[in-house]
């Protein structure tokens, strides 16, 4: 079924900014919003049309912001409301769309709520989060974990109580169950819709609903010691309850109140559960994230066969997305190598839908090591045997290989990468063969091309190495995707009299193909835009 009704957010790019890492304004080491105004110019340049942040609220920052204090404020470190409110205009008078975070599943303990909540058992909050007795030996209700190590119930002395956090115990979790905190967390949304924002990315959106009965998650059979302990069982009863799709709808149609704003959301789960969240009737989210790329085994077959098992898993009048990194996981240079993560640049902005883009990833960032010491991320310090921290994916954007890769005037609060005297923008906008040039020149092609915005997606070929898709729409141009997954070269021999002229090469070289076998070099990816036939 063809789409017809397209609105900005099937055809813009979101770009994740993590503000704490992407400018710095008043010399604090830390990025802010005013920061980030500073650079919309290179965002607008760079053909960016939507960004999201991360969270910029009040926060004690155990968990850097995704343990929220105050909804509807702003943390100092970031700057103050009325900032938010340039960044929000200085965004929209560039057509750039701002996303905020939404984190409904826990608070910060240090928020009123909670700090009501666990002041008595008889608090009118007290039903806001989840308290539960202490099993007769005084063990925990049940054996759910958190997702950052150990048990998810803290034991509360003064109240002889436990509550439930599925992360941190900084990050006790509210309880949906109760309609105040529905109502309060739809005003939350509703401040800031008011104000003028997008959207939101809604934060770990399929924890928010648990069993209503509390059973114990099953072991998980296919556990192994590498990895973390959350891995140990099947979150069956603590994630993805029905009733998370009662909510869903509630945020949609509060949406729906106002003109295109778009909800997107954090859900890691298999594609046929993935896409409930649209809703039976097209009522869900917009776009609930699909992360296949996130930590797929890089190989063509297995990406092709993906793409495919996505695409038809997909519901009738469904908008398609596509992520390839964000703050939680490896970066894509790092993850595939320097030289597949411009095949994979190509890959996310030639399939079908929305691509997600991560700060940093458009010059080419790789993860950076931080030393034990200078550790912050409460997953790495909170599992150090396992090498899960998050802080090499966080480190400051390299604009220049100036001091402190013109990201701020003092000592950043994570370290940079070392590579930033010449993996920065300022260099890379002077190579015209650099990871930004190919990103600008996708993204390019990409907003002026149909065919690419909204044109089918058709799997050509795929083997050990190649996969090859065609892109299109009615009438207009057609595109035909050659990519080259594997460091050696390999010939594509278009199984249909295809006939065009190669537009782009992912590694720069100029080609001049009309038809018959196409050779691609090792860590290649071609766009060519077919020949009328
Ligand atoms: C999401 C965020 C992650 C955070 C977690 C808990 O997965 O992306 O950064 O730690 O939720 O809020």
């Amino acid at each position: 079924m063809q789409f017809t009704n397209h609105l900005w957010w099937h055809r813009s790019i979101i770009y994740q900014v993590y503000p704490r890492s992407f400018q710095d304004s008043n010399g604090d080491g830390i990025g802010d919003l005013l920061g980030i105004a500073l650079r919309l110019d290179y965002l607008h340049a760079l053909g960016i049309e939507a960004i999201w942040l991360s969270p910029i609220f009040p926060s004690p920052m155990a968990d850097f912001g995704y343990d929220v204090a105050d909804y509807v404020g702003i943390h100092p470190i970031f700057g103050s409301m009325d900032d938010f409110d340039q960044l929000l205009r200085e965004a929209h008078q560039r057509g750039i769309k701002v996303l905020l975070d939404l984190v409904p599943n826990h608070s910060s303990d240090q928020h009123p709520w909670f700090l009501e909540s666990r002041s008595s058992k008889t608090n009118a909050k007290r039903d806001w989060y989840i308290w539960k007795d202490a099993n007769e030996d005084g063990t925990a209700p049940n054996n759910w974990l958190s997702v950052f190590g150990g048990s998810g119930w803290e034991w509360d002395a003064a109240t002889g109580q436990y509550y439930y956090h599925g992360f941190l115990k900084e990050q006790p979790d509210l309880n949906w169950r109760n309609p105040e905190v529905v109502a309060a967390m739809l005003a939350v949304m509703r401040f800031w819709f008011d104000k003028g924002i997008d959207g939101f990315r809604v934060d770990v959106l399929w924890h928010i609903f648990k069993q209503a009965d509390f059973l114990d998650n099953p072991q998980n059979p296919d556990f192994a010691p590498h990895m973390p302990s959350y891995d140990s069982l099947l979150p069956i009863y603590s994630t993805d309850q029905p009733e998370v799709h009662d909510i869903v709808k509630k945020m949609r149609a509060l949406a729906d109140e106002y003109e295109e704003r778009v909800i997107i959301g954090e859900i890691y789960l298999p594609h046929e559960k993935l896409m409930a969240y649209y809703g039976e009737k097209q009522d869900g989210i917009h776009l609930p994230f699909n992360f296949t790329l996130i930590n797929i085994e890089w190989k063509a077959q297995v990406i092709a066969a993906a793409v495919d098992a996505y695409e038809q898993a997909l519901p009738t009048d469904a908008w398609p997305n596509w992520v390839l990194g964000n703050h939680d996981r490896p970066r894509i240079a790092t993850r595939i190598g320097k030289a597949q993560a411009r095949v994979a640049a190509m890959l996310l902005l030639t399939l079908r839908g929305t691509p997600t883009m991560y700060y940093g990833d458009e010059i080419g960032m790789e993860d950076v090591y931080i030393p034990q010491a200078e550790i912050q991320d409460p997953q790495g310090l909170n599992m150090p045997d396992l090498n899960m921290g998050r802080d090499p994916v966080r480190t400051p954007m390299q604009w220049s290989a100036g001091p402190y890769a013109g990201f701020t005037t003092a000592v950043p609060w994570l370290r940079l990468g070392a590579d930033y005297t010449t993996r920065n923008v300022m260099e890379e906008l002077k190579d015209p063969y650099s990871m930004l040039s190919l990103y600008k020149q996708l993204i390019a092609l990409r907003k002026a091309e149909r065919s690419l915005l909204y044109g089918d997606y058709q799997l050509v070929f795929a083997d050990h190495q190649l996969m090859a898709y065609t892109r299109r729409h009615g009438s207009t141009t057609a595109f035909l995707v050659v990519l080259n997954l594997s460091g050696a070269p390999a010939t594509f021999h278009p199984p249909m009299a295809l006939k065009g002229e190669v537009i782009i090469a992912a590694t720069g070289k100029t080609y001049d193909w009309t038809t018959g076998p196409l050779a691609l070099l090792p860590d290649e990816g071609i766009v060519v835009r077919l020949k009328d036939q």
